[in-house]
């Protein structure tokens, strides 16, 4: 059995706390012969900048490099919030992102049936959700030059971010988007500021031609991006597939994670290009942040980094049966009212991150011995 390198980067506040889970789980597809693991760890964000005094270290990069897939925690807190730009913690994460092109961040909203009542929508609104929002990961206003803060004779200071798109960057995501919506309901709706914006008007071009590059069996519709976010809380359903920029992409899948019950619940997978062989670079992570108000509690949902890592087994483990298998146990485990306290339900039992992770690890087990 080929053996797969994971690299594991907990990172800040309660990305330490949900990694655990992940380990746990991890634990089990070793012992029971799934998979042959080489696992390492790094460091990324405050944890690292505490560390050697950069967000990423050039070490641990080439680690991620080395690595099949990578698994993050989260990065970020208060702690560094006086820390010179470049090397905040967000810049870490920015970096590997960049280093490894991993332009593809796939980003799935499923409303499980358990949690249909936690949404801040009604139930009818969001009972059966399930789209994905395809971000642009590796360019935009994220990336663009220049990016800086300078001082005006006046005495006032002038900050620019650059918003830059090349054709073969939104090509790229389009066709990502495009092979998704295939094996799913077959429907893109892309996003853009084509009214106001250059990049967006040149994204709803390329997306348009890409679309006639043998992808018409795909229904492609078009929105503005704040009408789409309005529409994302109106009637969410009405979506399969998203593609959007870096920016709006960000935005979008937070307001998402709560048609869902909670921000607590959502992962992602960022991908890069396909080599000769047919392997992408990878890292998986949450879509939530390092929540510095609960750090340290024992309280953090773990159950998007668990489902972060049934996207690994998914996209880069070649393990899509237990993939499903460990989705399966997360829905059982909602099933059987078990919720960590982000998620608003009555009449449930209340957890830890400790026990969320035990409850999905025991239903896992069970599943994988088919009892
Ligand atoms: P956040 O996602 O960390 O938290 C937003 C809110 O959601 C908080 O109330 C938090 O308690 C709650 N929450 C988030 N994840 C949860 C979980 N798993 N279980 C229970 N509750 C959860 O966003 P923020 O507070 O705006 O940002 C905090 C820091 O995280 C910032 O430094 C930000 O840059 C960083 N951040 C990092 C990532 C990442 O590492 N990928 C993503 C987003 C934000
Ligand atoms: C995310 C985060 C990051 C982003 C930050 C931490 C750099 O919000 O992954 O959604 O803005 O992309
Ligand atoms: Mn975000």
């Amino acid at each position: 059995m080929a053996t797969h390198r994971l690299l594991l980067l907990p990172g800040d506040g309660i990305g330490p706390e949900v990694m655990e889970e992940v380990k746990r789980i991890l634990a089990i597809i070793e012992a029971r012969g799934i998979l042959s693991l080489s696992i390492d760890e790094g460091l990324v964000g405050g944890c690292a900048y505490d560390a050697h005094g950069v967000a990423i270290s050039d070490a641990d990069v080439e680690k991620a490099q080395a690595a099949d897939t990578v698994l993050l925690g989260a990065v970020g807190g208060p702690k560094w919030d006086s820390v010179a730009y470049e090397h905040r913690p967000e810049a870490g994460l920015l970096r590997l992102r960049k280093d490894l092109e991993l332009f593809a961040n796939l980003r799935p909203a499923i409303c499980y049936p358990a949690l249909a009542d936690s949404s801040a929508l009604k139930r009818e609104l969001v009972d059966g959700l399930d789209l994905m929002i395809v971000r642009e990961l590796t360019g935009g206003v994220y990336f663009g030059e220049p990016k800086e803060i300078t001082d005006l004779p006046n005495g006032q200071k002038r900050a620019v971010d650059t918003q830059v798109y090349e054709t073969y960057e939104i090509e790229r995501i389009a066709k990502v988007a495009f092979e998704l919506a295939r094996v799913r309901s077959g429907r893109v709706t892309s996003a853009d500021k084509r009214n106001v914006m250059k990049s967006g008007l040149l994204w709803n071009q390329v997306v348009t031609a890409t679309h006639k590059q043998g992808y018409e069996d795909v229904k492609l519709d078009h929105m503005l991006a704040d009408a789409l976010g309005m529409q994302l809380v109106r009637a969410p359903k009405q979506f399969d597939v998203i593609v959007t920029d870096n920016l709006f992409g960000d935005i979008l899948s937070d307001v998402a994670s709560m048609l869902t019950g909670s921000l607590g619940m959502l992962p992602s997978a960022s991908l890069g290009a396909e080599d000769e062989n047919g392997r992408r670079k990878a890292l998986y992570e949450p879509v939530h942040g390092s929540a510095p108000d609960i750090a340290g509690k024992g309280v953090a949902n773990p159950l998007a980094m668990i489902a972060s890592l049934a996207m690994a087994l998914k996209y880069s483990l070649g393990k899509p049966e237990v993939a499903d298998l460990l989705d399966r146990a997360i829905s059982q485990t909602l099933a059987d009212g078990i919720r960590t306290g982000d998620i608003h339900s009555e009449g449930t039992t209340k957890v830890g991150t400790t026990d969320m992770g035990k409850a999905v690890a025991e239903r896992f087990e069970k599943a994988l011995t088919g009892a």
